[in-house]
C-alpha cells in the first residue's frame, strides 16, 4: 500500500483542510478587522442633558454621518465655497472652545469617528445684547443664524471640486490627525471616495431646491426632502412645485403644549411622533434611530423653560400691567396657556398667511409617513393633513423673531401693524438683539454684512396675515406699546 502511486487521500483533504482553515482565518481577521475600522459602534460619552442635547447624537451618523477628519478639513481646503472666512462659522453654526463640533453636530465612532446633525443645529438659538458681546447658546430656542440649505451646498460645491481627491484630502488630515497605515490604505480607497460619492448623492437629492426660493438662515423646508426621500416617502419631486420654507420652532417648555397640534400647520399632536420624525428627517432610519435616547431629548424638552428677556431690568412694569390687559382682551383666547383656541389649527381663511408651507403637506404624505414604521415597536400615527396654522402659546416670544411660520415679520412692533406697513425686506441671520423693538436688528451695516435678504415678495416669504382688529393691528398706539412690555414678561 505503500508505493500505489495515488496521494494520501486523507492528506490532501488534510492541505485543503490548512488552506481552507487559513482562509477561514484570514477571512475572520479581515471581516473582524473590516467591523471593527468600519462599523464598530463606541458609545459617546457625554455627561448630562443639557450636554447631550448639543452634541449627542440622535442616530443620523450611519446613514449619513460624514467622517470627522474629512469633514473637519473640507473647509480649510475648500474655502471658496463657503459664504465668508471662519470656516463652519459663517454657515451660522455655534461652535464653543474646546469642542471638537460646534453645537448640533455629533462626534460619534461608528468604525472610524463621524460627524452628524442632530436637533440642536437648528433648535438651538443664539444672542447677543450688543455686538461686542459674546453670543449666548439657548438650548432648545430656534436658531436664527443656522443656514442648513447653504451647509447643503457648501457639501455638495466640495465633493464637486476637482480638487477634492483622496491624496489630497489625506494631505490635510495630516495636519490634523496621524493615520495608522491601515486607516490612511482604508480612507484612501474606501472612506473618502464613498464620502464623495455619497455627498454627490445628496446633492442630487436636494436638486429639487435649486428651483425654489432660497430658505436662508434658520428656515427649511421640513418635510420636502422626507417627501422626496426614495427610502422615506417616495414621492415624486418633479410632480410636486410646493414650497414648505418654514421658520425654524422654538421646542422649550413643550409640556405646556400637551395635547396642542404640533408644527405650524398642526400636522401632527403627539409629542414622541414629532421628535421620532424629527430624527429621521434628519437621517436616523428605523435601525439606527436611539428611542431611548430619544425619549431622555423628549423629557427634556418637556421641561426645558425659555430664558427671560435679556433687558428686564428696563422694564416698565406698569406699562406692562397695563399691556396684561390688553393681551387679555385680544389674544388670549388664541395664545394663553388656558385659550379656547390655543394650540388648535386656526383656517387660512381667517389668519391669512402666505398659503406655501400648508400646501406642502399634503393628505398623501400624511398616509405614507403613517405607513411607514409599521413594523417596528414604535409607530407613527398621528400625521394628519390640515387647512391652515397653529396659535402658539408665546412663550419666550422675544427670542422668537422673525416672526410667523416663515420668518417673515422682523419685530414684534412690526407683527402689530397691518402688511402693507411691514418692512417689505430686511436682513436676518445677524443675532444682536434690538432693546426695544422685539426682534434682531435687521438693517444697517452688519446685518446687511452677516444677514441674508429676505425678500417678502418672494413665493413663500409674504408677510401677509394676521391682520385685523382680531390681530391687534388696529389697537392704539399707546396699546400697542403697552402690549409689547407685557410680551416682554411672557
Ligand atoms: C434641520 C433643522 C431641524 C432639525 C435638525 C430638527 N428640527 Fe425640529 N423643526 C424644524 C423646523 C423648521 C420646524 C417647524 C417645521 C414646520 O412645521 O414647518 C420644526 C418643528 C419641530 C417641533 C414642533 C414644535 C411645535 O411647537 O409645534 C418639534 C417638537 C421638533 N421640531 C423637535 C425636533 C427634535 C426633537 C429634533 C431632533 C430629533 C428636531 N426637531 C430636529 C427644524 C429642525
Ligand atoms: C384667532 C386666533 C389669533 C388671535 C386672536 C391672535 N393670534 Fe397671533 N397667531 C395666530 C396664528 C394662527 C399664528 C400663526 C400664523 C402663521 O404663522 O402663519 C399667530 C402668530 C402670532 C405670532 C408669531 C409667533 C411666532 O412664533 O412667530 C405672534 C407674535 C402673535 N401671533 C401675536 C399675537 C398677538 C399679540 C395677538 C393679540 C393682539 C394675537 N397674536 C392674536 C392666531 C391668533
Amino acid at each position: 500500500m505503500a508505493n500505489t502511486g495515488y496521494a494520501d487521500p486523507y492528506k490532501r483533504r488534510r492541505r485543503w483542510g490548512t488552506v481552507l482553515g487559513v482562509v477561514l482565518t484570514l477571512g475572520v481577521v479581515v471581516g473582524t478587522t473590516a467591523w471593527y475600522k468600519l462599523f464598530r459602534e463606541v458609545p459617546q460619552t457625554i455627561d448630562g442633558m443639557e450636554a447631550y442635547y448639543r452634541y449627542g447624537s440622535i442616530g443620523t451618523e450611519q446613514e449619513e454621518g460624514i467622517p470627522y477628519y474629512v469633514w473637519i478639513v473640507l473647509p480649510r481646503m475648500f474655502p471658496e465655497h463657503l459664504p465668508g472666512d471662519g470656516g463652519y462659522r459663517s454657515l451660522g453654526m455655534a461652535w464653543e472652545a474646546d469642542q471638537p463640533t460646534p453645537v448640533g453636530f455629533s462626534k460619534k465612532t461608528i468604525g472610524f469617528p463621524r460627524v452628524g446633525i442632530n436637533c440642536a443645529a437648528c433648535h438651538a438659538a443664539t444672542y447677543r445684547t450688543a455686538p461686542e458681546a459674546t453670543p449666548i447658546i439657548v438650548a432648545t430656542g430656534p436658531s436664527q443664524t443656522f443656514d442648513p440649505q447653504a451647509y447643503l451646498r457648501f457639501l455638495s460645491a466640495a465633493a464637486s471640486d476637482p480638487g477634492f481627491t483622496p491624496g489630497a484630502v489625506l494631505e490635510h488630515i495630516r495636519d490634523e490627525v496621524q493615520l495608522s497605515w491601515l486607516d490612511r490604505l482604508l480612507y484612501r480607497f474606501l472612506i473618502i471616495p464613498r464620502t464623495r460619492d455619497g455627498l454627490l448623492e445628496q446633492a442630487e437629492r436636494f436638486a429639487w431646491t435649486e428651483s425654489r426660493p432660497r430658505w436662508g438662515p434658520g428656515r427649511i423646508d421640513p418635510f420636502n426632502p422626507v417627501k422626496f426621500h426614495p427610502d422615506l416617502l417616495g414621492l415624486d419631486p418633479a410632480a410636486d412645485t410646493t414650497i414648505g420654507n418654514s421658520d425654524i420652532m422654538p421646542i422649550w417648555a413643550m409640556d405646556r403644549q400637551e395635547g396642542y397640534s404640533l408644527h405650524w400647520d398642526g400636522l401632527n399632536d403627539s409629542l414622541t411622533e414629532v421628535v421620532l420624525s424629527g430624527a429621521v428627517g434628519d437621517g436616523a432610519r428605523p435601525k439606527s434611530l436611539p428611542v431611548e435616547r430619544l425619549a431622555e431629548l423628549e423629557a427634556f424638552i418637556r421641561h426645558k423653560e425659555p430664558p427671560p428677556y435679556p433687558f428686564l431690568d428696563q422694564l416698565d412694569k406698569e406699562l406692562a400691567a397695563q399691556g396684561e390687559a390688553v393681551f387679555r382682551q385680544n389674544c388670549a383666547t388664541c395664545h394663553a396657556t388656558d385659550g379656547a383656541r390655543t394650540g388648535t389649527v386656526i383656517p387660512l381663511q381667517e389668519i391669512g398667511t402666505d398659503h406655501h408651507r400648508l400646501e406642502m403637506w399634503t393628505t398623501e404624505a400624511a398616509e405614507r409617513y403613517n405607513d411607514y414604521a409599521r413594523d417596528y415597536p414604535w409607530d407613527f400615527n398621528a400625521f394628519v393633513k390640515t387647512d391652515g396654522y397653529v396659535a402658539k402659546p408665546l412663550d419666550g416670544i422675544w427670542l422668537r423673531a422673525p416672526y410667523l411660520h416663515n420668518g417673515s415679520v422682523p419685530t414684534l412692533e412690526d407683527m402689530l401693524e397691518p402688511a402693507e406697513r411691514r418692512p417689505e425686506t430686511f436682513y436676518r441671520g445677524y443675532d444682536v438683539y434690538h432693546p426695544e423693538r422685539m426682534g434682531f436688528i435687521h438693517q444697517g451695516e452688519e446685518a446687511q454684512r452677516l444677514g441674508f435678504h429676505y425678500d417678502t415678495r418672494e413665493p413663500g416669504n409674504s408677510n401677509a396675515g394676521h391682520e385685523g382688529p382680531q390681530f391687534g393691528t388696529e389697537l392704539s398706539a399707546e396699546d400697542k406699546e403697552a402690549l409689547i412690555e407685557y410680551l416682554k414678561t411672557r
